[in-house]
């Protein structure tokens, strides 16, 4: 009997296409996942456990091992930077990072402000394209800041468009294509490899569209 896998899954939009997928691979997952408050889900029949943590905490609890594997953003990841494995891309949950502001923004010299969730990133986003920035760290609802003067420009995932368009701001430049990634405990890899290595042949084959 092989051990059980604990899989650290993103709360939220990811999270609804990361257990059709899951699904789509052949694991009978209950209907637990589909409406529940639990932050911790035994699935005794497929040797799983999953953990249901916040997006951005994926990677940290994967890198600490307490989870052998994760499904995070790549705008996580990027932002995160944390030694873990990215294994596979799952190819959901597609969308980009961009700079948006309010229409009619001209660069200014003098301490321009940029707000985002993904500090690090944005920081050296700008700092490539050799401009000096003040970042604001923020958690959400990032389109705020330029509407109520906290930041002239924002850092944020653009999926639809929009928030962007409802609260009348225009995307300035595309950063990154974003996608949601399977990600492994360097650890894990080495002590449960056969497991690790059949989620990620049953997960490929449908990502390929290959049924499992
Ligand atoms: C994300 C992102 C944008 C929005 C983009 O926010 O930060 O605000 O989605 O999606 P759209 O292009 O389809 O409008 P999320 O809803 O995850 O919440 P947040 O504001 O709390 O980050």
């Amino acid at each position: 009997m092989s051990e059980v896998l604990t899989v650290a899954m993103p709360k939220g939009r990811i999270f609804e296409e990361a257990v059709e997928l899951l699904r789509k691979a052949g694991y009978r997952l209950p209907e637990e996942f589909d409406d529940s408050r639990k932050l911790i889900i035994d699935v005794e029949e497929e040797n799983l456990r999953f953990i249901l943590a916040k997006p951005m905490d994926v990677p940290t609890y994967v890198e600490h091992g307490v989870a052998d594997i994760g499904v995070a953003g790549k705008d996580v990841m990027i932002e995160e930077e944390r030694d873990v494995y990215e294994v596979l891309d799952l190819k959901i949950s597609e969308c980009y990072l961009a700079v948006a502001g309010l229409p009619g923004y001209e660069k200014k010299d003098i301490n321009p402000k940029v707000a985002s969730k993904y500090p690090n990133l944005a920081a050296q986003y700008f700092k490539e394209q050799g401009e000096q920035v003040e970042m604001i760290k923020l958690n959400g609802s990032i389109e705020l800041a330029p509407l109520i003067g906290l930041a002239d420009r924002i850092v944020d995932i653009v999926s639809t468009g929009r928030t962007l368009k409802e609260n009348g701001l225009v995307e300035f430049e595309t950063i990154v294509p974003i996608t949601s990634r399977l990600i492994v405990n360097p650890v894990s890899y080495r002590m449960k490899d056969e497991q690790i290595d059949r989620m990620v042949e049953r997960l490929s084959g449908v990502v390929d569209g290959v049924e499992a």
